[in-house]
């Protein structure tokens, strides 16, 4: 299984993702966990990602490209993938599908999950708070000003992915205002159906 989830910020991807490699056996790659390791590594990636990031920016297209492309040349990526937060612009699907064909593999979906804009910031609200009662230091950019400006990053950059993958029938869509467990099951059963050659994503208008 090769999967992308693609959503805004505080959509549920990671979550989903988490829940999704256990079910696949295959691995979680998250550009946001790698770069948020690269910072705290101190890494010459993660001193050019820091500032960006906890503002809300998108880090360069070239560097995010880099890191997915070096990380599906290990072999736990053979078995299957679940890409969360990667690919987040035109030129970076772009990128991901050379990638794919000169491996010779195929994307088996894109799993857009939709949320209301007010729920994301309740949704990351509620992280920084359970990340403080556990003595956790909450992320750099869960803060209002740093999410205004990821959700607009989303809506100009990423967004402009679900027209990408819907014409090339890669595109299924949930409802991401379900619990974590009735999205888990519907993406299971989107997967389930795409897999099973039942039905092939459809495009959209
Ligand atoms: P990244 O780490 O990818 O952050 P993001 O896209 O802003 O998404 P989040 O991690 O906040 O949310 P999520 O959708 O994973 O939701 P989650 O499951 O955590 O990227 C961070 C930064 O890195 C970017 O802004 C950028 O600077 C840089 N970056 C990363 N990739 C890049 C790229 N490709 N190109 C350029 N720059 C890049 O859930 C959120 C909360 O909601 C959790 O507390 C969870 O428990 C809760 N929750 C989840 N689902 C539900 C539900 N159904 N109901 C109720 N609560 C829920």
């Amino acid at each position: 299984m090769r999967l992308i989830l693609l959503g805004p910020p505080g959509a549920g991807k990671g979550t989903q993702a988490q829940r999704l490699v256990e079910r696949y056996s295959i691995v979680q790659l998250s550009t946001g966990d790698m770069l948020r390791a690269a910072v705290a590594a101190e890494t010459a990636i993660g001193l050019r990602a820091k500032d960006i990031m906890a503002s809300g920016g998108l880090v360069p297209d070239e560097v995010v490209v880099g890191i997915i492309s070096d990380r599906l040349e290990l072999d736990d990526a053979e078995n299957g993938f679940i890409l969360d937060g990667f690919p987040r612009t035109v030129p970076q699907a772009e990128a991901l599908d050379e990638l794919l064909s000169s491996k010779g593999i195929e994307l088996d979906a894109v799993v857009e999950l939709k949320v209301n804009e007010g729920a994301l910031l309740e949704r990351v609200e509620n992280r920084v708070a359970e990340m403080r009662a556990r003595g956790e230091e909450p992320r750099a950019d869960d803060n209002a000003e740093a999410l205004a400006k990821r959700l607009a990053s989303y809506r100009a950059q990423t967004e402009p992915l679900v027209q990408y993958y819907s014409e090339r029938r890669k595109l299924l869509t949930v409802d991401g205002m379900m619990t974590i467990e009735e999205v888990t099951k519907e993406i299971e059963r989107l997967l389930n159906a795409v897999t099973a050659g039942d039905s092939k994503p459809a495009r959209r208008s």
